[in-house]
């Protein structure tokens, strides 16, 4: 029986600590993101996300450096003397395992987004990884540099490994917290309280001395967890799709019954909705499956361009639409400037300027179209896009799925930006192509 237990050194405790929280947040975090890039999610919270995800996995990264670098120095506390060789072995070899992987795992993640390349898309998607938004993270090995073939070979292996090694993370965590569990309740010997804060070993008789430096260690990096820990699900769940927003707000009504369409004033910043129809079925925007997405390809100087995914997080869409009444239906949408972001803050940032969206004195674009027709499979809007004041005829091919209560339309449009002015006379504006593919997607539940 051990009268007083050793303990790990506090700045030990505090990164395993640290490692071990930010592993197990990450990785449903990770999982989600799969899955919803997977869906063809583009809103604003997975835009945060990815960065987010980026930004604690480098930072797990260093950490794990400095932990390796921390446990050469510093000797861990012995073993109890009762375990059996082959248990000290696995204890080891687990510890080990748990090394390699907390540098194995977010390296895969740091090639993957090296790569530029979107397994998702199968296009390249060259959105830099911006550190907690303070500094740009370089791409590993020159990869973004690489040929197409290479970056979508090194992409689709390096995320492979990525989910492996998140699943090995998770069954050796749990392998470890059973084993821990086992010292503790079983054993009762002091492995758990070599490692946890305030914790008396079952065969401990002596409680362990104050040491002012060592508390005021342990006091400070786990408060910093803590907090790191709320800040990062706050970030994370903030401005989700499901709050109370423009978007969620917005409504897509199906008109199943002929109804007259009143304009609203060009001039209102909000386009009004079409008129209500006492027979009309309203239909709610399913937010998290709606979005508005831009895409340019960007050419900076290296002589390939390369493709670049934004999208508006605020919006609302006023539709009424009746296949078979195609005269009486109608659509209003009208969408914040200011919440376009293609994931890097610099841009987003940039976007905002008078060279571009000038949101001040812009902040909303619209399109209205009260003419509709039919067009192979689907159909066309002619209607008129307004952005920065500058209003043009735009024709917008769509395609509508009406499944029960469910409807889905889909289109995209190709807008020559420099008929709205934006980026014309802009430094560097040159690397932005003038073709801006304007795609939307929604997906409406019949709610009446
Ligand atoms: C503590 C370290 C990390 C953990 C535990 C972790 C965990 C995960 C998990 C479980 C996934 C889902 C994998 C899948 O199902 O395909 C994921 C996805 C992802 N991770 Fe990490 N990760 C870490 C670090 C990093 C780092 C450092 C980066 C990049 C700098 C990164 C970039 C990504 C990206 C971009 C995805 C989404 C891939 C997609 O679009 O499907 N991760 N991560």
């Amino acid at each position: 029986m051990a009268a007083r237990a050793q303990r790990y050194t506090a700045v030990a405790i505090v990164l395993h600590w640290a490692i071990a929280t930010a592993i197990l947040f990450m990785i449903p975090m990770g999982l989600w993101m799969h899955e919803s890039a997977e869906h063809g999610d583009v809103s604003a919270q997975l835009f945060r996300a990815y960065q987010l995800h980026k930004s604690i996995g480098l930072t797990v990264l260093a950490l794990s450096f400095v932990r390796l670098a921390w446990r050469l120095m510093n000797p861990p506390p012995p073993m109890p003397a009762h375990m059996p060789v082959w248990e000290r072995f696995v204890a080891k070899a687990t510890h080990w395992a748990f090394y390699a992987l907390m540098i194995g795992l977010p390296l895969s993640g740091w090639l993957y987004v090296s790569t530029g390349w979107s397994i998702h898309d199968e296009a390249p998607l060259p959105v830099a990884t911006h550190w907690f938004g303070l500094f740009e993270v370089p791409a590993l090995f020159g990869l973004n540099q690489a040929g197409l073939g290479v970056r979508e070979d090194a992409a689709e292996a390096a995320l492979t490994a990525h989910a492996y090694l998140a699943y090995a993370a998770l069954g050796l965590a749990a392998l470890h917290v059973l084993a821990a569990l086992k010292h503790q309740l079983f054993d009762k010997d002091e492995v758990l309280a070599h490692m946890v804060p305030g914790l008396r070993a079952p065969n401990e008789t002596e409680a362990a001395p104050k040491n002012p430096v060592r508390l005021a260690i342990l006091g400070g990096g786990l408060s910093v967890i803590v907090v790191a820990l709320a800040a990062a699900s706050f970030i994370l769940l903030s401005g989700s799709p499901t709050a109370t927003s423009p978007q969620a707000q917005s409504s897509f009504e199906v008109v199943e019954t002929p109804a007259t369409t009143t304009e609203a004033p060009a001039t209102t910043t909000a386009v009004a909705p079409p008129a209500a129809s006492g027979q009309a079925s309203a239909w709610r925007v399913d937010a998290a499956r709606s979005s508005i997405a831009f895409a340019f390809s960007m050419d900076d100087g290296s002589g390939s361009a390369s493709r670049i995914d934004g999208r508006f997080a605020l919006w609302r869409a006023d539709i009424r639409f009746d296949p078979n009444d195609l005269e009486n239906s109608a659509v209003a949408v009208t969408i914040q400037t200011g919440s376009a972001s293609d994931g890097i803050a610099s841009h987003d940032a940039y976007m905002r300027e008078p060279g571009w969206f000038d949101v001040d004195a812009h902040p909303t674009a619209t399109f209205r179209a009260t003419d509709f027709r039919r067009r192979g499979e689907g159909y066309e809007a002619r209607g008129e896009l307004t952005i920065k004041g500058r209003e043009r005829n735009v024709r917008l091919p769509f395609t509508l799925t009406i499944n029960g209560d469910t409807a889905v339309m889909n289109g995209t449009v190709a807008i020559d930006r420099e008929e709205f002015d934006l980026g014309k006379d802009v430094e560097g504006a040159d690397m932005i192509s003038r073709n801006v593919d304007v795609t939307i997607r929604v997906q409406a539940t019949r709610s009446s």
